[in-house]
Formats: C-alpha cells, structure tokens, sequence
C-alpha cells in the first residue's frame, strides 16, 4: 500500500502456549484512521500488543515508517512515536490529571514546547483544564478515557493505537472523544488505529477498515464498503 506508516505482515501472536493471531495483514496509511472490528476473543487487543511489544510473543513483520520494529522494546517503540491508549485505560489513579499528561511527556525535552503543549489537551478536552490539579482517580469514566488519551498525546506520536475507547461510557461521552479524534488526525495529520465493539461509531470515523475473526482477518476493504457490506451489517452493524 502506497504511503503505509505501519505495515502488519504475516503477525502470528501467542501467550505462552495460546496461539491468538494468525498470519494477520495490516496497514494503516500515513494521516489515515484504521479501524479494527471484530467479536471479543477475535485477538484485537493481542494486535494493539503485539505492535507495541507488550506480554506478546509474536512473528511476522511489522514496520513503522519503513523500519521493522518488531523485536524491539515497548519503550523504543513508543519512542519511535507508536502510542498505545490500552483497554482499561490504565491512568495513574493517585496522579493528578496534570502529572498524568507529564509522565506522558517523560521522554520529551523541551519543558517549553511540554507547557504549550498541555494547553493544547486542556483546548481539546476543556474539563480536564478545569480538573487539571485533581487526582485522576477521582474523575468519570469519561474523563478517565479523556486522560489517558491526552496523556498518549503528550508524546507528539505518530500514530495513536487506542483499544475500545468508548467502552462502558455514555453516548455524549463517547462522540465528544470521538469528535475529538477526528478533530487532531484531520488538522495535525495524526495516524489512528482504532479497535472498537461499537462498529458503526468506528466506521464514521475511519477511512479503512479489518474485521477478525479468531486471529485472521476476515474482512476488509474501506470503511464505506464495510457499511455495506451484508456480513458487517449483520454481524456488527445489527442492520
Ligand atoms: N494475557 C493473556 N494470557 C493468555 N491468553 C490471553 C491473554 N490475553 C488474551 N488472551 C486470549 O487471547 C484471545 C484473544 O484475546 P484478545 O484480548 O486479543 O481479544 P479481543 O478481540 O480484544 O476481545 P475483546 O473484544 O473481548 O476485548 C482470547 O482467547 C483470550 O482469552
Ligand atoms: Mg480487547
């Protein structure tokens, strides 16, 4: 695929003996939005891992802008610019909102462009400028998801690997963050690997689109074939 950023061949992925993915074809363009459907237990979040390195044992290749980094280390990878917003979401509870988004920016020099940079999350997610001195662990769901998002974002990334960001949170909530998406890959050009159980709000927003099924991919193509596709409609859409 012309003007790929990250290239997914062959990706086999196994925990200890549990063989997940197998022989999985992937790629999500330079300034596009890749979305990954697909049952639970179809290995979505095994994919997220396996890119990023984490509690994964994989084979395959995968490139990032033309460099393999499979077999490097999740810290590399995230430094090469490969953000990983985990199922869970994963914001350090006793942290508050801000030094959540600082520990996102650890890796980063440069305490002037860090500072302008906060300002930016706090215009993209306003509330969390407005709880921006309280503990993360006592915010909503919502806002939790908010945080850990802002927080991938303070590593200027490349490309954003976000798994199930609208699980659990009410409908407002999620096309807020949603919107808020869209808004940074269409004005800075940020690459989106989306996993997401909630098909058609992961079709609206992506360009192109994969659905697995037990570790394979069953189906793709881009995201308008996919909404019309009878399998998807079926299966996913509820159509
Ligand atoms: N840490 C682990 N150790 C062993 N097996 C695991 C582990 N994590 C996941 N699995 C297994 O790998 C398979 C794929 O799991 P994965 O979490 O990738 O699915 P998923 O598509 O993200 O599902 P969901 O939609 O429920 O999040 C499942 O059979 C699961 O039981
Ligand atoms: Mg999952």
């Amino acid at each position: 695929m012309n003007g790929s950023l990250l290239t997914v061949r062959g990706l086999s992925a196994a925990y200890r003996s549990t063989a997940v993915l197998h022989g999985v074809d992937i790629d999500v363009r330079q300034g596009g939005i890749t979305a990954l459907l697909g049952a639970n237990g179809a290995g979505k979040t095994t994919l997220l891992r396996a890119v990023s390195h984490a509690l994964v044992k994989t084979c395959g290749s995968i490139e990032f802008d033309g460099k393999r980094i499979d077999g490097l280390s999740t810290d590399s990878i995230a430094r090469l610019g490969v953000a990983h917003v985990p199922d869970g979401r994963g914001t350090f509870a006793q942290l508050t909102v801000e030094e959540n988004l600082l520990v996102g920016a650890i890796a980063r020099q440069g305490r002037v462009q860090v500072r302008a940079d906060l300002g930016r999350m706090y215009a993209l997610f306003p509330v969390l400028g407005t709880y921006r001195h309280k503990m993360a662990g006592l915010l909503s769901g919502g806002e939790q998801q908010m945080v850990a998002i802002a927080r991938s974002l303070m590593l200027r990334p490349r490309l954003l690997m976000l798994d199930e960001p609208s699980f659990g949170l009410a409908p407002l909530i999620v096309r807020q963050i949603f919107e808020v998406l869209g808004q940074i890959n269409r004005d800075s050009g940020l690459s989106i690997l989306v996993v997401e159980q909630n098909a058609q709000l992961a079709l609206d927003l992506a360009d192109h689109a994969y659905v697995l099924e037990m570790g394979r991919v069953a189906i793709s193509g881009s995201a308008e074939t996919l909404k019309t596709d009878p399998r998807v409609r079926a299966a996913y859409l509820g159509i």
